[in-house]
Protein backbone atom coordinates (compact mmCIF):
# COMPACT_ATOMS: atom_id res chain seq x y z
CA UNK A 1 0.00 0.00 0.00
CA UNK A 2 1.69 3.29 -1.00
CA UNK A 3 -0.78 5.22 1.10
CA UNK A 4 0.45 3.92 4.19
CA UNK A 5 3.39 6.35 5.33
CA UNK A 6 1.44 8.94 4.35
CA UNK A 7 -1.62 8.37 6.52
CA UNK A 8 1.06 7.21 9.68
CA UNK A 9 2.61 10.94 8.66
CA UNK A 10 -0.43 12.70 8.91
CA UNK A 11 -1.73 11.67 11.96
CA UNK A 12 1.71 12.04 13.46
CA UNK A 13 2.10 15.44 12.41
CA UNK A 14 -0.60 17.26 12.24
CA UNK A 15 -1.40 17.78 15.79
CA UNK A 16 -3.49 20.64 15.28
CA UNK A 17 -6.42 19.86 18.09
CA UNK A 18 -9.91 20.11 16.86
CA UNK A 19 -11.62 22.24 19.26
CA UNK A 20 -14.96 20.89 18.98
CA UNK A 21 -16.37 23.40 17.15
CA UNK A 22 -18.63 21.92 14.65
CA UNK A 23 -17.56 23.60 11.50
CA UNK A 24 -14.09 22.46 12.29
CA UNK A 25 -15.01 18.68 11.95
CA UNK A 26 -16.50 19.45 9.08
CA UNK A 27 -13.61 20.81 6.97
CA UNK A 28 -11.68 18.41 8.99
CA UNK A 29 -13.35 15.69 7.12
CA UNK A 30 -12.34 16.92 3.58
CA UNK A 31 -8.64 17.91 4.79
CA UNK A 32 -7.64 14.67 6.78
CA UNK A 33 -10.42 12.12 7.04
CA UNK A 34 -8.47 9.76 9.40
CA UNK A 35 -7.36 12.80 11.66
CA UNK A 36 -11.07 13.00 12.46
CA UNK A 37 -11.51 9.78 13.86
CA UNK A 38 -8.09 10.10 15.46
CA UNK A 39 -8.63 12.97 17.74
CA UNK A 40 -13.11 13.29 17.87
CA UNK A 41 -13.98 10.89 20.68
CA UNK A 42 -17.78 12.18 20.71
CA UNK A 43 -18.85 11.02 17.54
CA UNK A 44 -21.76 9.47 17.23
CA UNK A 45 -23.91 7.90 14.47
CA UNK A 46 -22.92 6.94 10.66
CA UNK A 47 -19.42 8.78 11.33
CA UNK A 48 -18.59 6.97 14.70
CA UNK A 49 -19.45 3.43 12.80
CA UNK A 50 -16.89 3.81 10.23
CA UNK A 51 -14.46 5.17 12.10
CA UNK A 52 -14.84 2.49 14.75
CA UNK A 53 -15.61 -0.53 12.55
CA UNK A 54 -14.37 0.05 9.29
CA UNK A 55 -10.95 0.60 9.54
CA UNK A 56 -10.01 -0.37 5.63
CA UNK A 57 -13.19 1.69 4.45
CA UNK A 58 -11.46 4.66 5.99
CA UNK A 59 -7.92 3.92 4.37
CA UNK A 60 -10.19 4.41 1.28
CA UNK A 61 -12.28 7.20 1.68
CA UNK A 62 -8.65 9.26 2.68
CA UNK A 63 -7.51 7.47 -0.85
CA UNK A 64 -10.55 9.60 -2.39
CA UNK A 65 -9.91 12.83 -0.66
CA UNK A 66 -6.34 12.42 -2.06
CA UNK A 67 -7.38 11.97 -5.83
CA UNK A 68 -10.03 14.61 -4.89
CA UNK A 69 -7.51 17.03 -4.20
CA UNK A 70 -5.01 16.29 -6.84
CA UNK A 71 -7.73 16.95 -9.63
CA UNK A 72 -8.82 19.89 -7.82
CA UNK A 73 -5.19 20.89 -8.01
CA UNK A 74 -5.25 19.87 -11.87
CA UNK A 75 -8.25 21.66 -12.66
CA UNK A 76 -6.70 24.87 -11.03
CA UNK A 77 -3.25 24.81 -11.99
CA UNK A 78 -3.26 28.08 -13.93
CA UNK A 79 -5.80 29.94 -11.62
CA UNK A 80 -5.20 32.67 -8.72
CA UNK A 81 -7.07 30.45 -6.28
CA UNK A 82 -4.74 26.69 -7.55
CA UNK A 83 -6.70 24.81 -5.22
CA UNK A 84 -3.61 24.70 -2.50
CA UNK A 85 -3.52 22.45 0.40
CA UNK A 86 -1.26 24.72 2.67
CA UNK A 87 -3.44 24.29 5.43
CA UNK A 88 -4.29 27.93 6.73
CA UNK A 89 -4.90 28.50 3.64
CA UNK A 90 -8.00 25.25 2.78
CA UNK A 91 -8.89 25.53 6.20
CA UNK A 92 -10.08 28.90 5.21
CA UNK A 93 -11.56 28.76 1.89
CA UNK A 94 -13.53 25.51 3.60
CA UNK A 95 -14.98 27.73 6.61
CA UNK A 96 -16.68 29.63 3.41
CA UNK A 97 -18.95 29.27 1.17
CA UNK A 98 -17.81 30.58 -2.08
CA UNK A 99 -17.48 28.92 -5.26
CA UNK A 100 -14.37 27.68 -4.49
CA UNK A 101 -15.31 26.10 -1.32
CA UNK A 102 -18.11 24.66 -3.25
CA UNK A 103 -16.26 22.60 -6.17
CA UNK A 104 -13.11 21.66 -3.52
CA UNK A 105 -16.39 19.72 -1.35
CA UNK A 106 -17.72 18.42 -4.77
CA UNK A 107 -14.47 16.89 -6.01
CA UNK A 108 -13.72 15.45 -2.45
CA UNK A 109 -16.98 13.64 -2.18
CA UNK A 110 -16.78 12.50 -5.81
CA UNK A 111 -12.84 11.68 -4.84
CA UNK A 112 -14.25 9.37 -1.91
CA UNK A 113 -17.25 7.73 -3.75
CA UNK A 114 -14.54 6.81 -6.80
CA UNK A 115 -12.15 5.39 -4.73
CA UNK A 116 -14.39 3.46 -2.69
CA UNK A 117 -16.23 2.05 -5.95
CA UNK A 118 -12.87 0.84 -7.09
CA UNK A 119 -11.95 -0.80 -3.51
CA UNK A 120 -15.35 -2.70 -4.14
CA UNK A 121 -13.85 -3.89 -7.72
CA UNK A 122 -10.38 -4.54 -6.83
CA UNK A 123 -12.01 -6.94 -4.28
CA UNK A 124 -10.21 -4.71 -1.56
CA UNK A 125 -13.14 -4.27 1.36
CA UNK A 126 -15.03 -7.25 2.89
CA UNK A 127 -18.12 -4.81 2.77
CA UNK A 128 -18.65 -4.91 -1.16
CA UNK A 129 -17.85 -6.39 -4.34
CA UNK A 130 -18.20 -5.43 -7.19
CA UNK A 131 -21.41 -5.43 -9.28
CA UNK A 132 -22.58 -9.03 -10.67
CA UNK A 133 -25.56 -7.52 -12.39
CA UNK A 134 -27.30 -10.89 -12.70
CA UNK A 135 -31.21 -10.03 -12.74
CA UNK A 136 -30.79 -8.31 -16.41
CA UNK A 137 -34.39 -6.50 -16.69
CA UNK A 138 -34.18 -4.76 -13.45
CA UNK A 139 -30.99 -3.89 -13.67
CA UNK A 140 -31.04 -2.56 -17.30
CA UNK A 141 -34.00 -0.30 -16.03
CA UNK A 142 -32.03 0.92 -13.14
CA UNK A 143 -29.07 2.20 -14.92
CA UNK A 144 -31.19 3.67 -17.49
CA UNK A 145 -32.69 6.19 -16.11
CA UNK A 146 -30.59 8.72 -17.43
CA UNK A 147 -30.17 10.32 -20.85
CA UNK A 148 -26.71 9.61 -20.23
CA UNK A 149 -26.89 5.95 -19.18
CA UNK A 150 -29.28 5.30 -22.12
CA UNK A 151 -26.67 6.79 -24.36
CA UNK A 152 -24.37 4.78 -23.49
CA UNK A 153 -25.84 1.34 -23.76
CA UNK A 154 -24.48 -1.07 -26.34
CA UNK A 155 -26.67 -0.38 -29.37
CA UNK A 156 -25.99 -3.97 -31.94
CA UNK A 157 -26.06 -6.78 -31.69
CA UNK A 158 -26.88 -9.42 -28.99
CA UNK A 159 -25.55 -8.91 -25.47
CA UNK A 160 -26.01 -9.43 -21.70
CA UNK A 161 -24.73 -8.13 -18.60
CA UNK A 162 -21.78 -10.03 -16.86
CA UNK A 163 -18.24 -9.71 -15.34
CA UNK A 164 -17.49 -7.44 -12.83
CA UNK A 165 -19.10 -3.60 -13.00
CA UNK A 166 -18.17 -0.91 -10.80
CA UNK A 167 -20.62 -1.07 -7.86
CA UNK A 168 -20.86 2.77 -7.63
CA UNK A 169 -24.30 2.42 -5.39
CA UNK A 170 -21.82 1.29 -2.57
CA UNK A 171 -19.12 4.02 -3.33
CA UNK A 172 -22.10 6.92 -3.53
CA UNK A 173 -23.18 5.61 -0.19
CA UNK A 174 -20.40 5.53 2.03
CA UNK A 175 -19.65 9.16 0.59
CA UNK A 176 -22.43 10.25 1.88
CA UNK A 177 -22.46 8.62 5.14
CA UNK A 178 -19.22 9.57 5.64
CA UNK A 179 -18.91 13.19 3.96
CA UNK A 180 -22.77 14.21 5.15
CA UNK A 181 -23.04 12.70 8.58
CA UNK A 182 -22.33 16.07 10.48
CA UNK A 183 -24.80 17.81 8.54
CA UNK A 184 -27.53 16.04 8.23
CA UNK A 185 -30.06 17.42 10.89
CA UNK A 186 -29.02 21.36 10.17
CA UNK A 187 -30.59 23.56 7.04
CA UNK A 188 -28.99 26.68 7.62
CA UNK A 189 -27.80 27.94 4.14
CA UNK A 190 -24.04 26.65 4.66
CA UNK A 191 -25.26 23.31 5.06
CA UNK A 192 -27.86 23.24 2.49
CA UNK A 193 -25.32 24.31 0.30
CA UNK A 194 -22.41 21.98 1.02
CA UNK A 195 -25.20 19.15 0.99
CA UNK A 196 -26.53 20.12 -2.49
CA UNK A 197 -22.44 20.34 -3.78
CA UNK A 198 -21.50 17.14 -2.17
CA UNK A 199 -24.34 15.76 -3.80
CA UNK A 200 -23.51 17.17 -7.37
CA UNK A 201 -20.37 16.25 -7.08
CA UNK A 202 -21.08 12.45 -6.15
CA UNK A 203 -23.39 12.56 -9.12
CA UNK A 204 -20.67 13.57 -11.40
CA UNK A 205 -19.58 10.30 -10.90
CA UNK A 206 -22.50 8.04 -10.43
CA UNK A 207 -24.86 9.46 -13.63
CA UNK A 208 -21.68 9.58 -16.32
CA UNK A 209 -21.03 5.51 -16.12
CA UNK A 210 -20.07 3.98 -19.32
CA UNK A 211 -20.69 0.10 -20.72
CA UNK A 212 -17.86 -1.84 -21.16
CA UNK A 213 -18.34 -5.07 -23.78
CA UNK A 214 -16.32 -8.02 -24.32
CA UNK A 215 -16.91 -10.71 -27.31
CA UNK A 216 -16.42 -14.32 -26.70
CA UNK A 217 -16.99 -16.62 -28.82
CA UNK A 218 -14.85 -18.80 -31.49
CA UNK A 219 -11.93 -16.29 -32.56
CA UNK A 220 -13.56 -13.10 -31.77
CA UNK A 221 -16.49 -13.44 -34.02
CA UNK A 222 -18.67 -12.13 -31.00
CA UNK A 223 -21.80 -14.53 -31.17
CA UNK A 224 -21.92 -13.57 -27.38
CA UNK A 225 -20.93 -10.30 -25.74
CA UNK A 226 -21.17 -9.69 -22.07
CA UNK A 227 -21.24 -5.93 -21.18
CA UNK A 228 -20.71 -4.26 -17.23
CA UNK A 229 -20.56 -0.63 -16.12
CA UNK A 230 -18.06 1.33 -15.45
CA UNK A 231 -16.59 4.97 -13.58
CA UNK A 232 -15.86 7.56 -16.18
CA UNK A 233 -12.25 8.17 -15.66
CA UNK A 234 -11.78 10.76 -13.18
CA UNK A 235 -10.03 13.47 -15.39
CA UNK A 236 -13.64 13.78 -17.29
CA UNK A 237 -15.61 14.04 -13.67
CA UNK A 238 -13.07 16.87 -12.86
CA UNK A 239 -13.62 18.58 -16.00
CA UNK A 240 -17.53 18.24 -15.31
CA UNK A 241 -17.11 19.66 -12.14
CA UNK A 242 -14.92 22.34 -13.55
CA UNK A 243 -17.95 23.41 -15.28
CA UNK A 244 -20.17 23.48 -13.09
CA UNK A 245 -17.68 25.96 -11.08
CA UNK A 246 -17.94 28.23 -14.07
CA UNK A 247 -21.43 28.08 -14.18
CA UNK A 248 -22.14 28.14 -10.36
CA UNK A 249 -25.06 29.84 -8.82
CA UNK A 250 -25.77 32.37 -5.65
CA UNK A 251 -28.54 31.33 -3.57
CA UNK A 252 -29.81 32.42 -0.56
CA UNK A 253 -31.88 31.55 2.04
CA UNK A 254 -35.89 31.49 0.90
CA UNK A 255 -38.47 32.51 3.12
CA UNK A 256 -39.30 28.97 5.05
CA UNK A 257 -35.65 28.53 6.36
CA UNK A 258 -35.15 25.22 5.40
CA UNK A 259 -34.65 25.54 1.38
CA UNK A 260 -32.67 27.56 -0.58
CA UNK A 261 -33.46 30.04 -4.11
CA UNK A 262 -31.52 31.51 -6.27
CA UNK A 263 -30.18 35.09 -5.82
CA UNK A 264 -31.49 36.42 -9.08
CA UNK A 265 -34.93 36.19 -10.29
CA UNK A 266 -34.42 35.76 -13.68
CA UNK A 267 -31.63 33.01 -13.13
CA UNK A 268 -32.60 29.69 -14.00
CA UNK A 269 -33.10 27.06 -10.58
CA UNK A 270 -29.92 24.99 -10.31
CA UNK A 271 -30.13 21.59 -11.44
CA UNK A 272 -28.94 18.69 -8.84
CA UNK A 273 -25.68 18.65 -10.97
CA UNK A 274 -25.11 22.43 -10.21
CA UNK A 275 -22.67 23.67 -7.66
CA UNK A 276 -24.20 26.69 -6.18
CA UNK A 277 -22.53 29.36 -3.58
CA UNK A 278 -23.81 31.56 -0.81
CA UNK A 279 -20.61 34.26 -0.67
CA UNK A 280 -18.61 35.96 -3.19
CA UNK A 281 -15.00 34.86 -3.60
CA UNK A 282 -12.42 37.03 -2.88
CA UNK A 283 -10.28 38.21 -5.75
CA UNK A 284 -6.58 36.12 -4.22
CA UNK A 285 -4.49 38.69 -5.93
CA UNK A 286 -2.69 39.45 -2.43
CA UNK A 287 -2.05 37.44 0.74
CA UNK A 288 -5.42 37.54 3.02
CA UNK A 289 -5.41 35.76 6.07
CA UNK A 290 -9.33 36.52 6.88
CA UNK A 291 -9.84 34.46 3.66
CA UNK A 292 -6.76 31.83 3.08
CA UNK A 293 -5.97 34.08 -0.06
CA UNK A 294 -2.24 33.33 -0.42
CA UNK A 295 -1.63 35.95 -3.49
CA UNK A 296 -0.14 35.68 -6.57
CA UNK A 297 3.26 36.78 -6.30
CA UNK A 298 5.73 34.57 -7.98
CA UNK A 299 3.30 32.65 -9.11
CA UNK A 300 4.63 31.41 -13.14
CA UNK A 301 2.60 33.48 -16.04
CA UNK A 302 2.00 32.86 -19.53
CA UNK A 303 2.82 36.74 -21.31
CA UNK A 304 0.86 35.85 -24.68
CA UNK A 305 -2.09 34.13 -23.20
CA UNK A 306 -5.43 36.35 -22.97
CA UNK A 307 -6.57 33.95 -20.53
CA UNK A 308 -6.79 33.63 -16.91
CA UNK A 309 -2.74 31.86 -17.17
CA UNK A 310 -2.08 35.00 -18.77
CA UNK A 311 0.10 37.52 -16.93
CA UNK A 312 -2.35 40.20 -17.20
CA UNK A 313 -4.78 38.71 -15.27
CA UNK A 314 -2.91 35.88 -12.95
CA UNK A 315 -0.85 38.58 -11.69
CA UNK A 316 -3.73 41.17 -11.09
CA UNK A 317 -2.37 44.30 -13.19
CA UNK A 318 1.05 43.84 -11.09
CA UNK A 319 3.31 43.24 -13.61
CA UNK A 320 5.94 40.20 -14.02
CA UNK A 321 9.73 39.72 -14.25
CA UNK A 322 11.27 37.76 -16.69
CA UNK A 323 13.93 35.33 -16.81
CA UNK A 324 15.61 33.25 -19.18
CA UNK A 325 16.18 29.90 -17.85
CA UNK A 326 18.42 27.10 -18.94
CA UNK A 327 16.91 23.83 -19.20
CA UNK A 328 18.19 20.16 -20.18
CA UNK A 329 16.52 17.91 -22.91
CA UNK A 330 17.33 15.08 -25.21
CA UNK A 331 18.20 16.08 -28.51
CA UNK A 332 19.81 14.30 -31.69
CA UNK A 333 18.48 11.01 -30.82
CA UNK A 334 19.49 7.98 -32.89
CA UNK A 335 18.16 4.64 -33.23
CA UNK A 336 20.76 2.17 -33.16
CA UNK A 337 20.54 -1.68 -34.35
CA UNK A 338 19.24 -2.88 -32.07
CA UNK A 339 17.52 -2.00 -30.13
CA UNK A 340 18.65 0.92 -28.52
CA UNK A 341 17.95 4.80 -28.80
CA UNK A 342 21.14 7.43 -27.87
CA UNK A 343 20.34 10.82 -27.46
CA UNK A 344 22.60 13.53 -26.49
CA UNK A 345 21.87 16.13 -23.78
CA UNK A 346 21.24 19.63 -24.95
CA UNK A 347 20.45 22.85 -23.36
CA UNK A 348 17.56 24.98 -24.43
CA UNK A 349 16.58 28.55 -23.80
CA UNK A 350 13.30 29.32 -21.85
CA UNK A 351 11.71 32.30 -20.89
CA UNK A 352 9.79 32.01 -17.48
CA UNK A 353 7.49 34.97 -16.53
CA UNK A 354 6.60 35.11 -12.74
CA UNK A 355 3.98 37.67 -11.13
CA UNK A 356 5.58 40.40 -9.09
C1 LIG B 1 -0.13 27.64 -5.70
O1 LIG B 1 -0.01 29.02 -5.42
C2 LIG B 1 0.84 29.32 -4.35
C3 LIG B 1 0.83 30.83 -4.11
O2 LIG B 1 -0.22 31.46 -4.74
C4 LIG B 1 2.24 28.83 -4.62
O3 LIG B 1 3.07 29.07 -3.51
C5 LIG B 1 2.22 27.34 -4.92
O4 LIG B 1 3.49 26.90 -5.34
C6 LIG B 1 1.21 27.03 -6.02
N1 LIG B 1 1.10 25.59 -6.12
C7 LIG B 1 1.19 24.95 -7.28
C8 LIG B 1 1.02 23.47 -7.22
O5 LIG B 1 1.40 25.54 -8.32
C1 LIG C 1 0.90 30.66 -23.71
O1 LIG C 1 -0.32 31.03 -24.29
C2 LIG C 1 -0.36 30.91 -25.69
C3 LIG C 1 -1.69 31.51 -26.17
O2 LIG C 1 -2.78 31.03 -25.45
C4 LIG C 1 -0.17 29.46 -26.08
O3 LIG C 1 -0.20 29.31 -27.49
C5 LIG C 1 1.16 28.95 -25.52
O4 LIG C 1 1.31 27.57 -25.78
C6 LIG C 1 1.25 29.21 -24.03
N1 LIG C 1 2.59 28.87 -23.55
C7 LIG C 1 2.82 28.03 -22.56
C8 LIG C 1 4.24 27.84 -22.17
O5 LIG C 1 1.92 27.43 -21.99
Amino acid sequence: MEMRPVLVAICLLLVTPITGSFWTVGSQLVMDPMLVCKKTRRLKGKLADICRKEPSLLKEIAKGVQVGTRECQYQFRNRRWNCTTVRRSLKKILLRDTRETGFVNAITAAGVTYAVTRACTMGDLVECSCDKMTSKGNRLAKFARTVEAKKSLPTEGDWEWGGCGDNVNFGFKKSREFMDAPYRKRSDIKTLVKLHNNDAGRLAVRNFMRTECKCHGLSGSCTVRTCWRKMPPFREVGNRLKESFDGAAKVIPSNDGHSFITEGPTIKPPGRFDLIYSEDSPDFCKPNRKTGSLGTTGRQCNSTSPGVEGCELLCCGRGYDTRIVKEKVNCQCRFRWCCEVTCNTCLVKKTVNTCR
